[in-house]
């Protein structure tokens, strides 16, 4: 239930508060959260799945201590990529048994304090990483729970997926040439490692099933081929993130049930096929859990009217709290929140006060031509990859972000001061 509604005065409410009793609160730019939303998100994955799959939330999208509290609470797991994520996610009581550490390049010293704590996997990405997880795991006198992550050859973009031979990119161990088959003969060699599955992220912002079938697919291959070779059924397989949510009208997700069924489905289908014992699933999914459930609200502030062009409206934030405009050529949509206009539309571009003319935080959009430097304008869908890309580029102070519940709204990561910039400053 989307606690987001807009009065007849046109003012937009979030949980009750009204956003310009935010604004004066907490200041803008500010990212507003809706809890019950997060948490509903958060519930509908873990139902999906049911008791025999697990849904580890993919922390990069955004983390802080609230956000591990209500996981937890919820009933969900964690995947971390870095030891900032780690700690707080220990540091906020997640069990480390419930933390999957993930990474292309873990050091030695994430991957002892990993060990250390617990972790309940480790997805381990190449050949040097099997050897030093299993060596560090070893001389802490261990068994690491780990697996291995594969590219399975499917490169998902956007709306499309298209199957490439072999995927040329940083992440996992290929399928194709025998690589991935050759890792896990290697770790199941190794006594400080447990390996317990295989991994497949296929990419982001994913709508259609169709990636996923195919890299379902060829992990059971992986699964029925290590059974015939070492006698081992592998107990788990991790199908990771990536599903697409509705940044504007033209985005159409898919449900977490749709596709806990579909691949459910699929894995099961596969496995009887290859008379294999159905693994337990699970999925990593960030975007979809945190992103619909926040907004970013700005100031408006110089209105630059371009004739036969389109009218540049800046805000008080940009590419410092939204850089996937900038770096993704995302889309956004934007409204006006403060007020009622029944001014026509006018075509606008939505940018940042840093100096650089790619800093614009909606491209094409149309807002009210009596927009008035003071307005609230709100961005939605800025709860994944905003506040956790964040920099301080000119020295910007990150935004704080503001959970709003039971018409109660609190600060869950407080706005960066000058003091906070300055601190790390020496000389
Ligand atoms: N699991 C793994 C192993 C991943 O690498 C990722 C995302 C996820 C899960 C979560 O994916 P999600 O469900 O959130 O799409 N910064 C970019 C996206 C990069 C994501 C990298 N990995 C963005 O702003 O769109």
């Amino acid at each position: 239930s989307h606690t987001v509604s807009r009065g007849d005065d046109g003012v937009v409410r979030v949980g009750g508060i009204d956003v310009k009793q935010l604004a004066e609160e907490f200041g803008t730019p500010g990212y507003f959260l809706d809890e019950a939303d997060f948490r509903e998100r958060a519930r509908a994955w873990r139902t999906a799945f049911g008791h025999d799959a697990d849904v580890f939330y993919a922390g990069k999208a955004f983390l802080s201590r609230a956000v591990v509290r209500w996981l937890h609470e919820e009933g969900l797991n964690l995947d971390v990529c870095s030891g900032g994520e780690l700690a707080t996610a220990l540091s906020a009581g997640m069990p480390a048994d419930r933390i999957a550490f993930h990474g292309n390049n873990k050091s030695e010293e994430e991957i002892r304090t990993a060990v250390e704590a617990g972790v309940g996997r480790i997805v381990l990405d190449s050949f040097q990483e099997i050897v030093r997880v299993a060596h560090i795991a070893q001389s802490l006198g261990k068994r690491q729970r780990a697996q291995i992550r594969v590219t399975v050859g499917v490169e998902a973009h956007t709306h499309e997926f298209i199957a490439t031979a072999h995927e040329d990119q940083k992440f996992g161990i290929g399928l194709a040439d025998g690589q991935a088959a050759e890792a896990v003969r290697r770790a199941l060699a190794l006594d400080g490692l447990e390996l317990v599955g295989i991994h497949s992220h296929i990419g982001s912002q994913i709508f259609d099933m169709a990636g996923f079938e195919v890299a379902a697919r060829r992990v059971v291959k992986l699964l029925a081929e290590v059974r015939d070779e070492h006698g081992v059924e592998l107990p788990e397989i991790d199908l990771g993130g990536g599903l697409g949510i509705a940044y504007t009208s033209e985005d159409d997700p898919r449900e977490p049930h749709e596709i806990a069924k579909a691949l459910s489905e699929i894995v099961t289908r596969e496995c009887e096929a290859a008379k294999l014992r159905t693994p337990r699933i699970s999925v990593e999914p960030g975007r979809a859990i945190v992103g619909p459930t926040a907004f970013t609200l700005y100031e408006v502030g110089t209105i630059k009217p371009l004739d036969g062009l389109r009218t540049y409206v800046s805000v008080d934030g940009g590419m410092s709290d939204n850089i996937r405009t900038a770096l993704y050529d995302a889309e956004y949509s934007v409204a006006l929140v403060s007020r009622a206009s029944d001014a026509e539309p006018m075509l606008v571009r939505v940018v940042g006060k840093h100096c650089e003319s790619g800093d614009i935080v909606v491209k094409d959009a149309f807002l009210p031509a009596d927009l008035a430097p003071g307005d609230l304008i709100a961005v939605p869908a800025t709860g994944a990859y905003c506040r956790s890309m964040a920099s301080n580029y000119n020295h910007a102070l990150r935004p704080p972000v503001v959970a709003v519940h039971d018409g109660e709204a609190r600060v869950i990561v407080r706005r960066e001061t000058e003091e906070d910039i300055l601190r790390l400053d020496v000389g």
